[in-house]
């Protein structure tokens, strides 16, 4: 056996694991140290230009749970089921652009960066911003980039998951000026620092899902 090769299948098997829990079993609960493990994967998980762009929100109160049940077509069905239900917020404009104190913030105290390193970094992303990525083309560029960087954040949370067989389902079924009224009205969006980029649940499957499918191998990869 090559080195590693039972670690592989493992990892694979996860993957195969993992699907978009339709049903979870209310009478089961990920315990806390689990459910905090797979935080930890999120919240170490990469995103352009160092910026952690997001916060996982766990709906823990019943109240707002109904809510969200109620607002959002694609939380029907597993809410209040699940186990645990995470709503993930990317930063907006206010913290994302360029100048914004929240990015002076972050790469001095959390970064550590020396002052002149952090505005010739800044130069940089203002150049990125405006020019590569034309992220300051009007209002959406910039929040759905900050939103691109969450999806890379829940996407590692659901594959540890699934790797300490906890299921998942990724949430988009939502209208986002819904549900972001209602994040606002709950306080939970911060004048406007946050916004909503997509839900997440978590809990045990009830029955087992339908094989995986998945176009061909040789059709999604191209060497060239
Ligand atoms: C970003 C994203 C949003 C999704 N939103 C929903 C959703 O709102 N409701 C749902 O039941 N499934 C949702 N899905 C699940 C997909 O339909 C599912 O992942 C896809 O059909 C592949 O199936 P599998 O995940 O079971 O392998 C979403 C998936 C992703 C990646």
């Amino acid at each position: 056996m090559v080195n590693g090769d039972a670690k592989k299948e493992e990892i694979l098997q996860a993957f195969h694991f993992r699907h978009a829990t339709k049903e979870f079993d209310p009478s089961r609960k990920i315990p806390e140290e689990d459910f905090d493990f797979i935080l930890e994967t999120g919240r170490l998980s990469p995103s352009s230009f160092g910026f952690e762009p997001w916060r996982f929100l766990v709906i823990e109160s019943k109240e707002l749970r109904e809510k969200i049940r109620n607002t959002a077509w694609g939380a029907y069905g597993k809410l209040p089921e699940a186990s645990h239900f995470v709503v993930i917020l990317a930063r907006t404009i206010k913290d994302t652009k360029y100048d914004t104190d929240y990015l002076k913030d972050h790469f001095s105290k959390v970064k550590e960066l020396p002052n002149d390193m952090m505005e010739k970094y800044l130069e940089r992303i203002e150049e990125f911003q405006k020019e590569d990525f034309r992220l300051l083309e009007g209002n959406r560029p910039l929040f759905d980039w900050a939103s691109k960087q969450t999806y890379i954040a829940l996407a590692n949370m659901m594959t540890a998951a699934a790797q300490i067989g906890v299921d998942s389902c990724p949430i988009e079924g939502f209208n986002s000026d819904s549900m972001n009224q209602l994040l606002e009205e709950e306080g939970l969006l911060e004048d406007g620092h946050f916004k909503i980029s997509v839900m997440v649940a978590f809990g045990y499957r009830v029955k087992e899902p339908r094989e995986k499918t998945r176009r061909p191998f040789e059709d999604v990869v191209k060497r060239v």
